[in-house]
């Protein structure tokens, strides 16, 4: 098979991410019937993280374990990007020893260079532009629990940043709607705007009213306030994103059988309140499990041959 990267959710087609969901929902099934996988056996995948992380570091790794493979955890010193030796050398050499990598890592520019020279498939397992194993894991999540992703709008509730911008993206190539409520200054850049299609822009809206946003959604969703990196800004974003809340009163804007998404950690009382996270209509720990099926999904079409 030619060598795919998993990078950004932009490189594949509306068939190429029904793929994953269907390998995703086969996958889960497997395993909850107690099948033993192997499309990973003799395999081995590296993981190079610059980030803290539970759920992208765990599932990969369980996932990994389950799909037959094995993983290697790679931070601090083994992980830094042209410290020790240029990042070309990393890639061709790490490369003669895993058969995938999965980076976590800051600058999305950065990471494509690694790409650029990895003789083998790499996932984005967060950058500071994007986060496609998550947006895949949102989508298959809420395609789970409506059977149908038709007729649906998902609304964001926080700033333009890698989770918003991906789920923009994953939305408007599956046809469903996506609003961003966002703090004044908050919002997307033009220049992102400007990368989808007429179509694809007619189902954005992006607005500073929460309420406006919110008008007809089926499917809510929040962030941190400040994203990993972002740490001297955190008093700053507390004040500017006050109101740029995902509570009650604005839940009930939404469809009376909206559900609740967050990919998690959460901050309650911030950006989410505790009683709608924790509320009968929130799905956060299905995401969370999810995240592991969808990852093996992709592992296995870009991986296991
Ligand atoms: N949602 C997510 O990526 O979580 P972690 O930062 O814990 O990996
Ligand atoms: N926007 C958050 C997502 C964490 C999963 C961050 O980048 O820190």
């Amino acid at each position: 098979m030619a060598l795919r990267h998993f990078n950004t959710i932009e490189d594949f087609s509306k068939k190429e991410i029904e793929e994953f969901f269907n390998e995703a929902a086969k996958l889960k099934a497997a395993l909850k019937n107690g099948e033993v996988l192997t499309a990973l056996a003799g395999k081995t995948i590296g993981l190079l993280f610059h980030k803290p992380s539970l759920r992208t570091r765990v599932s990969f790794e369980a996932g990994i374990v389950k799909l037959g493979g094995k993983s290697i955890f790679m931070e601090s010193d083994y992980a830094t990007f042209g410290v020790r030796e240029p990042l070309k050398d990393h890639a061709k050499v790490i490369s003669r020893y895993v058969d995938g990598i999965v980076i976590r890592t800051f600058g999305h520019e950065k990471y494509m260079e690694f790409v650029k020279h990895s003789d083998v498939p790499v996932i984005n397992g967060l950058t500071d532009y994007n986060h496609p194993c998550q947006g895949v894991t949102d989508l298959f999540t809420a395609k789970e629990h409506f059977k149908t992703l038709e007729g649906h709008k998902l609304t964001f509730i926080g700033d333009g940043n890698n989770v918003s911008r991906t789920l923009a993206i994953i939305c408007t190539k599956l046809g469903v709607e996506f609003a961003l409520g966002h703090p004044k200054g908050y919002g997307f850049s033009e220049e992102f705007l400007g990368k989808f299609t007429a179509a694809e822009r007619n189902l954005i809206q992006v607005t500073e009213s929460p309420q406006e946003a919110a008008e007809g959604c089926s499917i809510f969703y929040s962030d941190v306030f400040t994203s990993m990196g972002q740490e001297e800004e955190k008093e700053k974003r507390l004040k500017l994103f006050e109101g740029y809340q995902v509570n009650r009163e604005l839940v009930e804007v939404g469809r009376d059988d909206a559900i609740i998404l967050h990919c998690l950690p959460a901050h309650r009382g911030e950006e989410i309140t505790a009683d709608v996270i924790d509320g009968p209509s929130s799905l956060i720990y299905e995401q969370a499990e999810n995240r592991m099926h969808t990852q093996n999904a992709i592992m296995k079409i870009l991986m296991s041959s």
